[in-house]
């Protein structure tokens, strides 16, 4: 990835969790592009220093923070180490989430809390510990990262569309409790996107088909990128969108609006 310097978050200071992949890896690298200091969180080393290390060579600063975020010490610490690095959270996405595909009957009481603790439970916890040190600061910006399966679901999505929905509902009461503190609180809800969730169990050979495939579902015939989803991202965490807050964003090329016509494909030309 290389892009321009920008300017829409300068002097920002953010934590992104799940940045050691797809949609929070593509998220830190475009908020440092875009001036923000940023703390990557993730639990893959490797993935997470490759990341920082390109950020370092655009001239920007972030740092790789280690944490499982199923484990509260970890929380804790990500927070507290955090703070030291940065001085200030401005701004914290909860982005880091895990999937399981199987009806209720199928699931194990323990993969249903797994998931939750990813998805609910860690978005919770960082609010909890973050939002005080938000309202000492008069301000800041929470971005948690649903779905559109938290607002339309399907069969087999149990933990996943359920964990999503709650997310969305938490990010409303937090917005709800803090708007008075000039905090933000966004749920975001991406439809399809390419990362590593989006291809689980599809074989490398067969990646370039099923996009197109899956594409046909999309009222507007294309499968986001990481990067799409990112720009949208830094707007949100911007100044640019004081207005919104308590909201569900949804950027999902019209998935859950309807049906797509057959013969829509994009324009000649267009992503
Ligand atoms: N892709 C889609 O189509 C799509 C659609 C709607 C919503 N979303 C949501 O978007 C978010 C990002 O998903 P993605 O598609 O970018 O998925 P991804 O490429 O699989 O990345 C998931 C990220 O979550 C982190 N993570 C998972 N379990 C963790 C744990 N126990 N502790 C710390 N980090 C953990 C992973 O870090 P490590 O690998 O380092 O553990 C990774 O960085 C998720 O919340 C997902 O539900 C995705």
């Amino acid at each position: 990835m290389s892009r321009k310097h920008g300017g829409l978050l300068n002097g920002k200071k953010a934590i992104v969790t799940g940045a050691t992949s797809g949609i929070g890896y593509a998220t830190a690298y475009l908020f440092a592009i875009n001036g923000a200091e940023v703390i990557a969180t993730g639990r893959n080393e490797d993935k997470g220093m490759d990341l920082v290390s390109s950020i370092n060579k655009s001239g920007r600063k972030a740092y790789f923070i280690k944490a499982d975020l199923t484990k509260r010490d970890d929380l804790d610490l990500l927070v507290e180490e955090a703070i030291k690095k940065l001085g200030r959270i401005d701004i914290l996405v909860n982005n880091a989430g895990v999937e399981i595909l199987k009806d209720i009957d199928e699931t194990e009481l323990d993969e249903f809390t797994s998931l939750y603790k990813v998805n609910l439970f860690a978005p919770f916890y960082l609010m909890k510990k973050v939002i005080p040190h938000m309202r000492e600061n008069n301000g800041g910006v929470i971005i948690n990262v649903a779905s559109t399966a938290g607002l339309s679901p399907y069969p087999g999505g149990g933990a996943y569309c359920s964990s999503k929905a709650a997310l969305i509902s938490l990010s409303k009461v937090a917005a709800l409790e803090n708007s008075k503190y000039g905090i933000r609180v966004v749920a975001f809800a991406p439809g399809l996107v390419q990362t590593r969730m989006f291809f689980e169990g599809v074989p490398e050979d067969k990646r370039e088909e099923y996009v197109r495939e899956t594409a046909k579902k999309v009222p507007l015939g294309r499968i986001a990128l990481p990067e799409d989803i990112a720009e949208i991202l830094v707007f949100l965490a911007s100044d640019k969108a004081w207005y919104i807050t308590g909201s569900i964003v949804v950027a999902d090329g019209g998935l859950i609006t309807g049906r797509r016509e057959s013969g829509n494909v994009p324009p000649e030309g267009k992503k």
